[in-house]
């Protein structure tokens, strides 16, 4: 019986201005990862998904602090903000996060070498059958390639190369597909998946996409301002959407029925406050919700229990069911 991979709770992230006023960025999020799952987290551009993930991986931007809660792995506290090794991420731009000095062997087998006490030979032989694994073909010719010699969608393969290198037990994704064009994205969201189930990995991947996510994911998490505002497992979340917010976001996909008819794809009015601007009571969407009422604008939106597992922080939760 293994319990859970990662477990994050309460966690807690402010962020510091150039101005010095502190501002909370992440508020209490709680997560709990088993081997072979993939938790997507989705959630406009300025929700906390980033600094969500950098929070775990220990690499936080010089203004962000952990200013609550707990992570843990394999049921043993991590220090917030010094990460473990068993955890590997993934980034938006794989440009800036691979070294431009460096071929993408040399990245590799320091990785390795890094990792496990190997030859150099051993863990050069190690990094062709990673870099064959991510699917670049002649993969002992590229091990000699420099980051700008490879397209978007090479660099990110090489990416998820340079973090299998680790021997991770949890990757983390943050937007891996989102700097890739459309016909990319689909092959880089399929190796992960591949990866990911072939190695049983414990999988957090956040798109401000709720498309990429419906189609990795089997748990989601739906974050707003900062917030967890509804979770749970991926098929009832997407199919029956409880959060007037996660109503929108996926009313804001273009559906294949809906083309040329004028229907569907209604981007959510409005904007997501900036940290400056978060209220600091009532319900953060409520200045966007077409369900508001005065007691939104009040009181504080607790996360309640809608089904086993699944938690909605909202006081007029969608009707169940009644999608259209
Ligand atoms: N290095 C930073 N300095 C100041 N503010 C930041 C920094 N990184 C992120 N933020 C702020 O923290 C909030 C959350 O950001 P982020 O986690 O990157 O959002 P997401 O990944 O969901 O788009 C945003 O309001 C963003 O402006
Ligand atoms: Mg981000």
């Amino acid at each position: 019986m293994s319990g859970p991979l990662l477990e994050v709770s309460g966690l807690s992230v402010d962020i510091r201005t150039s101005e010095g006023n502190t501002f909370p960025a992440v508020e209490d999020v709680t997560l709990a990862l088993r081997p072979g799952q993939t938790i997507g987290i989705v959630g406009e551009s300025g929700s906390g998904k980033s600094i969500t993930l950098r929070a775990i991986q220990g690499i936080l931007p010089g203004a962000a602090r952990v200013s609550g809660g707990e992570i843990r792995m394999e049921g043993k506290p991590i220090d917030p903000g010094a990460g473990h090794p068993a955890i590997a991420m993934v980034f938006q731009d794989p440009l800036n996060s691979l070294n431009p000095v460096f071929t993408i062997g040399n990245q590799i087998v320091e990785t390795i070498r890094f990792t496990r006490r190997c030859s150099r030979g051993e863990a050069r032989a190690r990094a062709v059958e990673l870099l064959g694994d991510v699917g670049l073909s002649e993969p002992a010719r590229r091990m000699s390639a420099f980051p700008h010699q490879l397209s978007g969608g090479m660099r990110q393969r090489v990416m998820i190369a340079l973090a299998l290198a680790r021997d991770p037990r949890v990757l983390l994704a943050d937007e891996p597909t989102t700097a890739l064009d459309v016909t990319v994205q689909d092959q880089i969201l399929l190796l992960l998946e591949r990866t990911q189930a072939e190695r049983r990995l414990g999988m957090v991947m956040v798109s401000h996409d709720i498309g990429v996510i419906a189609q990795v994911a089997d748990w989601v998490m739906v974050m707003y301002a900062g917030r967890i505002v509804e979770s749970g497992p991926a098929d009832r979340v997407l199919s029956d959407p409880a959060h007037p917010y996660t109503a929108g976001l996926l009313r804001a996909v273009p559906r294949m029925d809906d083309v040329g008819t004028g229907r569907g794809f209604r981007a959510i009015d409005g904007q997501p406050p900036t940290l400056a601007t978060r209220a600091n009571a009532g319900c953060a969407f409520q200045p966007r919700c077409p369900s508001a009422t005065d007691a939104c604008r009040t009181s504080q939106v607790a996360p309640t229990e809608l089904e086993p597992g699944r938690q909605v922080a909202c006081l007029h939760p969608e009707e169940r069911s009644s999608r259209d």
